[in-house]
């Protein structure tokens, strides 16, 4: 049998004969990419090493020379300089076996710890940081938002529902809609942060430790803190060893996150196709066509929508990753990495670009203000004109029914054919008292694109005073 290596790696004991078979050890390692756990790993061991110095452990100059020792290792992994070994099986074990090699008081290191709570440790750490970072993408996203719309705060465009013209509302509300929705992922995500931000360490492979461990030093040296400055500790070893909880919300998060990215995706998609033209993005956030030479395509806000895919899979990957599996830590845990990677690396970027898309879009205002015009927005707003004269919101809304199909019939088709009849405002009363007599003379005025918008002035409406109110407070809210 083909074995790696004479020497046994560090993870085998002495109750092994040689190393593993190259197949085996090609098949279980995960070096190849939870190598990027680098940083963490090196900070939870540092801390780990201040504690076992504390109880005595680890002499002052054991715990000098281990803490020169991983400064130096991470700077050359920084660098680029330092050699993962494949053989060593993954992050924890390359580190540690370099350490040891350089520092003879690296061997007790690993004292009181087992890998099992050092993953754990370092997803926790690693993912404590990316929600963090992540957390930043988005009020980046938001803010990108909320300019778009400031500089556009006159822009109208028709609301949609069913993809059809429903009715006018500030392009600045519809952006609003999605820093709403942004707002809520930042909620989720904070929510999953307190959870993440809980210190595993001490929990051994499955049982904790016979030994002393000064628990609340590494927590607090790691900054396991609540908002309250409380220490926050996991609470069962066997738990701790095996949970990923906190991995799977965060993948949850992400996709609900993906999914808001990949609707604004899709808004961005229309508007700049040519039928919509409400917006044009700059050439540096758009790709050509090998073969049209008259093609802009918005690739970037198709990626955005495509990769909602994987971050989605992500999740049920995770979940189904979990299930049934046995107490306590099983390998299969180590398949959780490169999901949770993948997401945040995913999510992260998709975020960081549409922003930057966003920054460099320019809204075609006469397009807008075209689009904004259709009379036809304004339907319900007549409905509301007859209600206020006295009329049951049902026959009314019946009564601008027939008004529609009245406008629709009279005057001339135009050329296309497409939009056949006179457009709504501009039936003669006399048109419009020949469905019904509630009409009177202030009825066109309904049609008034700007009053209209002043009386959208409900809670949450879009309004004229509503939407700049909305606009201000996000953008104080963002600063
Ligand atoms: N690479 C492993 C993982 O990602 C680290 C823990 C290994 N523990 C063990 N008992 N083999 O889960």
């Amino acid at each position: 049998m083909a074995t790696m290596n004479k020497k046994s790696p560090v993870s085998r004991s002495g109750r092994f004969t040689g190393g593993p078979a190259a197949e085996a050890a090609q098949f279980t390692e995960s070096i190849s990419f939870d190598w990027r756990l680098w940083r963490h790993d090196i900070l939870g061991s540092l801390a780990h090493a201040a504690m076992l110095r504390k109880i005595g452990v680890l002499t002052r100059a054991e715990q000098v020379a281990i803490t020169r020792g991983l400064n130096k290792i991470g700077l050359e992994i920084r660098a680029g300089n330092f050699k993962w070994k494949p053989e060593l099986e993954d992050v924890h074990m390359n580190i540690e076996a370099e350490l040891t090699r350089r520092v003879p008081a690296g061997a007790k290191l690993h004292t009181g710890r087992s890998r099992n709570d050092q993953i754990a440790l370092d997803l926790r750490l690693w993912l404590r940081d990316e929600i963090t970072a992540l957390l930043g993408d988005i009020a980046g996203l938001q803010r990108a938002l909320v300019s778009l719309g400031e500089k556009n705060a006159d822009v109208l465009i028709p609301g949609y529902t069913h993809l059809q013209r429903a009715q006018p509302v500030y392009l600045a509300h519809h952006l609003l809609a999605y820093v709403e929705m942004l707002e809520r992922d930042c909620e989720r995500l904070w929510d999953c942060q307190s959870r993440v931000n809980i210190c595993p360490l001490g929990s051994g492979a499955i049982a904790g430790s016979t030994l002393p461990l000064d628990r609340v030093l590494v927590a607090k040296l790691l900054a396991f803190v609540d908002v309250e400055g409380k220490v926050q500790l996991t609470q069962n070893s066997m738990d701790a060893v095996s949970d990923r909880d906190f991995a799977v919300e965060f993948c949850a998060a992400g996709a609900l996150l993906a999914m808001h990215l990949s609707r604004l995706a899709e808004d961005v998609i229309l508007w700049a196709g040519a039928e919509f033209s409400f917006i044009r993005i700059a050439d540096a956030y758009t790709t050509g066509s090998s073969l049209m030479p008259q093609k802009k395509n918005p690739d970037i806000a198709e990626l955005a929508r495509g990769k909602t895919g994987r971050v989605f899979g992500n999740l049920m990957a995770l979940l189904t990753l979990l299930k049934g599996l046995p107490m306590t830590y099983n390998r299969d845990l180590q398949e959780d990495k490169e999901r949770v990677f993948d997401t945040a690396d995913t999510v992260r970027a998709t975020t960081r670009l549409m922003a930057a898309m966003l920054k460099h879009t320019k809204i075609n205002r006469a397009a807008c203000a075209a689009a904004a015009s259709d009379p036809a927005l304004l339907a319900t707003d007549l409905a509301d004109y007859l209600v206020r004269k006295g009329m049951a919101f049902r026959p009314a809304h019946h009564v601008v029914g027939a008004v529609v199909a009245l406008a629709e019939k009279t005057g001339s088709p135009s050329r296309s054919g497409a939009k056949a009849g006179k457009p709504l405002n501009q039936l003669t009363l006399m048109e419009l008292q020949s469905v019904d007599k509630t009409f009177g003379r202030d009825a066109l005025g309904v049609f008034n694109l700007q009053r209209a918008m002043a009386k959208r002035n409900l809670i949450g409406a879009p309004g004229t005073k509503e939407v700049a109110q909305q606009l201000a407070r996000w953008r104080e809210q963002l600063s």
